[in-house]
């Protein structure tokens, strides 16, 4: 299992990112909330753009933002491997993930736990990643919603069906040790609070593989 951490409930990000790059997790989540797409906004983009100051992780990029396009050329600049935009989006969806693409970037896709998995079909051909919320989008240390282990399973099958099994599945929030078991049919995790409010972040990283 693939892990992608995210700093969001950290309190020192400089500090944490710096500890987060001596362990061997693949990914750092960078979590971006604009105030709108979700109630919480996270750090600006002046101070977003220092953390290659802190680690040399390829990053993982969520963007719970109404605006995609105002973020992905910036987030483009930095050691970047995805980009993942929201299917609740009123905006072209299409069009966001052509924008992914143009800089060689792997376009994601997340789902919120309310969204009917059937949303995210007819964008299939195009994405590379389907990031599975198994929280509401929005704030770190929540609960693990138990009915993503089915959504998790049901969009596995969807893949074999489309014959589209080079598309990855990620799940995102609320992962620990107890929560993992329900994410066996997923190739990544995004853990947040279970490890960065840790003493020892190889350890929890290492419980989750
Ligand atoms: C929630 C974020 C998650 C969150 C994960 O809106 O997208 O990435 O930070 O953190 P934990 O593991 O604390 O749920
Ligand atoms: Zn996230």
């Amino acid at each position: 299992m693939r892990v992608s951490v995210s700093f969001l409930s950290s309190n020192n990000p400089p500090k944490d990112l710096k500890l987060l790059n001596d362990t061997d997790c693949e990914y750092i989540h960078v979590d971006v909330m604009d105030g709108k797409f979700v109630k919480n906004k996270t750090m600006p983009w002046r101070e977003m753009k220092n953390i290659y100051k802190y680690t040399n992780k390829r990053l993982d990029v969520h963007l719970m933002c109404e605006d995609p396009s105002k973020y992905i050329s910036k987030y483009a600049e930095l050691n970047t491997e995805y980009i993942t935009i929201h299917v609740e989006l009123t905006g072209d969806i299409n069009k966001y993930i052509r924008e992914i693409k143009s800089y060689s970037i792997k376009a994601g896709l997340a789902i919120k736990p309310n969204t009917n998995v059937r949303d995210i079909i007819p964008y299939l051909p195009y994405i590379n990643l389907i990031l599975v919320m198994s929280v509401e989008p929005g704030e770190g240390g929540q609960e693990f919603i138990p009915s993503s282990e089915d959504k998790i399973k049901e969009i596995r099958k969807l893949l074999e069906e489309y014959c589209l099994d080079d598309i990855e599945i990620n799940v995102d929030g609320g992962i620990n040790d107890k929560t993992i078991s329900m994410c066996r049919d997923a190739d990544m995790v995004v853990s947040g609070s279970y490890i960065v409010k840790s003493e020892n972040y190889q350890e929890k990283i290492d419980s989750l593989r």
